[in-house]
């Protein structure tokens, strides 16, 4: 990574926090009754202060690609990473993966308790839908909704929530590649995903770049995941900010189980080619996305 890159991303990570934190302010808003001190200093010890933000620097930089970038776009990007939050926190309770650490601190439910964790995670996807109803995202409604529509079908049942049921259920279970793949797009594929593609709708691009920058994050998807599974065999718990050598132990479906590191390793630098030519139209306007599908691929963390 660049040094002017690695600026550049704590920059806009830097906007995404700043809206997460305007969202998450004890005053309460019209047709709310009053907002839970307990439950809103839960909902921004999850979304504050830590993560690398990949998601929504994915939403600032589709769009940017394309000629927005407002604050509007910030906070579609916020309410993105709401989602992703609260899939943390849930994914990481005593039911699910039963972590302690993430992002180099207590989980949520450690620092808090299991109900409050719960309720944490429930606040923060329906903060998600508020945010990206806020009328600053897009002068459209048509646009603000089919967003909105598009964020459910991710985060919900045929996306990231039914991907960790498949997920938990692929548990000590032989499962096949094609299976290991359908699920990965899902728990992990679908937010990244609709990352890329929310980008391309805010800025009113064509319905053919929409598809492009959509299949773009498909692929950005499945190598995020491929990272992820590999830095679970190979990275500390220090360089991580989280548990490491899960998957094994709770005997979860991988491909880097299934293939082995090696192929995984050159899986992964195809689908960081394919990425590239998916932007080669763009030029030199397209390095900074360049720059991220190569960070997804190398991370350290
Ligand atoms: C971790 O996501 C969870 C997975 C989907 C594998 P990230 O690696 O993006 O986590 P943060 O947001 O940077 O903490
Ligand atoms: C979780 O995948 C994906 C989510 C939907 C949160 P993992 O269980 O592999 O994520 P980590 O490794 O705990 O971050
Ligand atoms: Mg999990
Ligand atoms: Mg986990
Ligand atoms: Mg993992």
């Amino acid at each position: 990574m660049t040094a002017d890159f690695t600026e550049h991303l704590t920059a806009q990570a830097a906007r995404i926090e700043q809206a997460l934190n305007a969202l998450l302010v004890p005053d309460a808003l019209e047709g709310e009754v009053r907002r839970a001190d307990r439950l809103l200093a839960a909902m921004r010890y999850a979304a504050l202060g830590g993560g690398k933000r990949l998601r929504p620097v994915l939403v600032l930089e589709t769009a940017r690609l394309f000629g927005r970038s407002d604050d509007g776009v910030a906070m579609a990007g916020a309410a993105l990473e709401c989602v992703h939050c609260y899939s943390l926190v849930h994914d990481d309770l005593p039911a699910m993966d039963d972590d302690n650490l993430r992002r180099g601190r207590p989980t949520a439910h450690k620092a808090f308790d299991e109900a409050t964790a719960i309720l944490a995670g429930d606040g923060l996807l329906t903060l998600a839908f508020d945010a990206i109803a806020q009328e600053a995202v897009h002068p459209d409604a048509r646009v603000r909704l089919a967003l909105s529509r598009d964020l459910a079908r991710a985060a919900g049942l045929g996306g990231m929530a039914g991907g960790q049921m498949l997920d938990l259920e692929s548990e000590h279970r032989d499962r096949t590649e094609a299976e290991i793949r359908t699920l990965q797009a899902m728990k992990t594929g679908a937010l990244l995903r609709y990352a890329c593609r929310a980008g391309v709708i805010l800025a009113d691009a064509s319905d053919e770049d929409v598809a492009r920058m959509t299949r773009f994050g498909e692929v950005i998807g499945l190598a995020f995941q491929l990272a992820d599974d590999l830095l679970d065999v190979e990275a500390s718990p220090d360089a991580m900010g989280k548990a490491t050598g899960k998957d094994a132990e709770a005997g979860k479906a991988t491909l880097v189980g299934l293939l082995g590191r090696e192929a995984t390793r050159a899986e992964l630098n195809t689908l960081l080619s394919e990425a590239q030519a998916m932007l080669a139209p763009f030029g030199a306007k397209a390095e900074r996305l360049s720059a991220l599908a190569r960070f997804v691929v190398e991370r350290k963390n």
